[in-house]
């Protein structure tokens, strides 16, 4: 089985978005505009509230999925359909906006620790008008595997040791994985060949392990794979904790304006027009 390289190493863009959150853009910024089907990712970790406090006010989505993995902290969401819920550590919201939502993302916490990504993934043209839904798991109910040196949360996707997470979307087939790693320990995985495939840095050093050459990482940095059939991490000298995650392209135009991500200008300015007329 073939290794995946590392193709690209990215070190994230320091951005502030929604009423001033500081985050860094990860996908979605000059260095990475988009990784086919993911169109976004932003960290957040912060201990200091002038960094999240002012949260994400009311906002439109169309044409895609949110996707909010909370590492600490706690955030209120709210929608104009009548969804309302709280986020807490270790949960996951994985919210289709389809056709169209309008919500809010506030923190629910005025000081400590706020820690987490959203990804935003793509959906194909035949599915952006899907109607809205959601898919939120609490941290209880995210299967934990567990392996030599290593703690798998499985969000997404189903492992090669059988484990499957709770969260299914067919149409790009996500894997979502959360992994802790001991001390020097290796981790290998195989990810369906054809997907695109990215490592996300959270705690510790890493190296990912190819044919001849293996590459470091760094905290906070995420690595963009080539293909190949497996992946292979091995942790530092530190413990070691990443996301690896891999989606099936869409392989088709994306025009993305602000929250609205369609296929073409036209359905950017419907998107835009439908949202100012009150149809979402
Ligand atoms: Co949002």
């Amino acid at each position: 089985m073939s290794a995946r390289p590392v193709e690209k190493i990215i070190s994230g863009q320091a951005t502030s978005d929604g009423a001033g959150v500081e985050l860094v853009r990860m996908i979605g910024q000059p260095a990475l505009m988009e990784l086919d089907p993911f169109l976004m990712l932003d960290a957040f970790r912060s201990d200091d509230p002038q960094d999240y406090i002012a949260g994400f006010p009311a906002h439109p989505h169309r044409g895609f999925e949110t996707v909010t993995y909370l590492l600490n902290g706690r955030l209120r969401h709210r929608d104009n359909r009548g969804n309302e819920g709280v986020i807490e550590a270790g949960g996951i919201q994985w919210m289709t906006a389809g056709r169209g939502i309008v919500h809010s993302e506030m923190p629910e916490q005025e000081d400590g620790l706020l820690a987490g990504y959203q990804l935003w993934i793509n959906l194909p043209a035949a599915h952006k008008m899907t109607q809205p839904a959601y898919q939120e798991h609490d941290a209880a109910q995210i299967p934990l595997e567990t392996r030599a040196g290593a703690c798998v949360r499985v969000i997404a996707g189903t492992t090669s040791q059988g484990t499957a997470g709770p969260v299914t979307q067919p149409l790009t087939e996500p894997v979502y994985l959360d992994v802790a790693l001991q001390p020097g320990a290796l981790f290998e995985e195989t990810l369906p060949t054809g997907h695109n495939a990215f490592i996300q840095v959270i705690e510790g050093e890493l190296s990912i392990v190819g044919e001849d050459r293996s590459t470091k990482l760094q905290r906070d940095q995420l690595a963009v794979l080539g293909n190949g059939e497996r992946v292979t991490v091995q942790a530092g000298e530190q413990p070691g904790r990443f996301l690896l995650v891999a989606g099936k392209p869409l392989n088709e135009t994306i025009a993305r304006a602000g929250p609205f991500v369609m296929n073409t200008e036209a359905e950017l300015r419907e998107a835009f027009s439908d949202y100012q007329s009150g149809r979402f």
